[in-house]
């Protein structure tokens, strides 16, 4: 797997101490407010883990899935819900967790969806972010780390389903999926 990555842009460090930071604003932000914390599957998984246990507020959590019709590193915009939340949402504060906001349109579809439940409030926490890849306008509240047009693996993110249990976030070879 190591073999297959051109640059490591993110370490474990990097990301701990992102998470860290990024779970104490939340911390102060939530406190009181019992959210909702949605992590969307399969990309968000190991952000979600981490980021949670840096929340000090009681909150619950919940999985939505995401399929996106298209193949390999481009994504189509084509959205539908694979597998649906369990919460009721309505009254509730909601936080989305996702792994990474490319065009956005993934993430505009989940804002819609998740606005019709009524929530008392609805934020976007996001580890990576492609400001020059968007498509559609998006609000991202919480964020980690913005990175250029480059597609990445590792931390949660995969190339074909594989790399997203690399710990550090990086490039991957043009090679591999070229
Ligand atoms: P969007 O709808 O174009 O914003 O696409 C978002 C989804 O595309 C993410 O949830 C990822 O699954 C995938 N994606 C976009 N860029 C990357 C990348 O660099 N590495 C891995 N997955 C990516
Ligand atoms: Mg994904």
């Amino acid at each position: 797997m190591n073999s297959d990555i051109a640059t490591v842009l993110f370490n474990e460090g990097t990301i701990e101490k992102k998470i860290r930071e990024l779970g104490h604003q939340l911390s102060i932000d939530y406190e009181g407010k019992e959210p909702v914390v949605i992590g969307i599957l399969n990309g968000a998984v190991v952000f979600m883990t981490d980021i949670i246990r840096n929340i000090r507020t009681s909150l619950t959590i919940d999985f939505l899935s995401l399929s996106s019709y298209g193949s390999g590193t481009k994504s189509s915009g084509i959205v539908k819900i694979r597998k649906d939340i369990d919460t009721n949402l309505e009254n509730r504060h909601v936080i989305v967790i996702e792994d990474i906001v490319d065009t956005g349109l993934s993430l505009k579809y989940l804002l819609e969806y998740l606005n019709k439940h009524k929530p008392a409030s609805l934020k976007t926490c996001i580890l990576l972010d492609k400001p020059k890849a968007h498509k559609v306008d998006i609000h991202i509240d919480y964020k980690g780390f913005e990175i250029g047009n480059e597609f990445v693996v590792g931390y949660g993110l995969d190339f074909d389903e594989k790399y997203r249990n690399l710990p550090y976030i990086g490039i991957l070879k043009k090679e591999i999926y070229s």
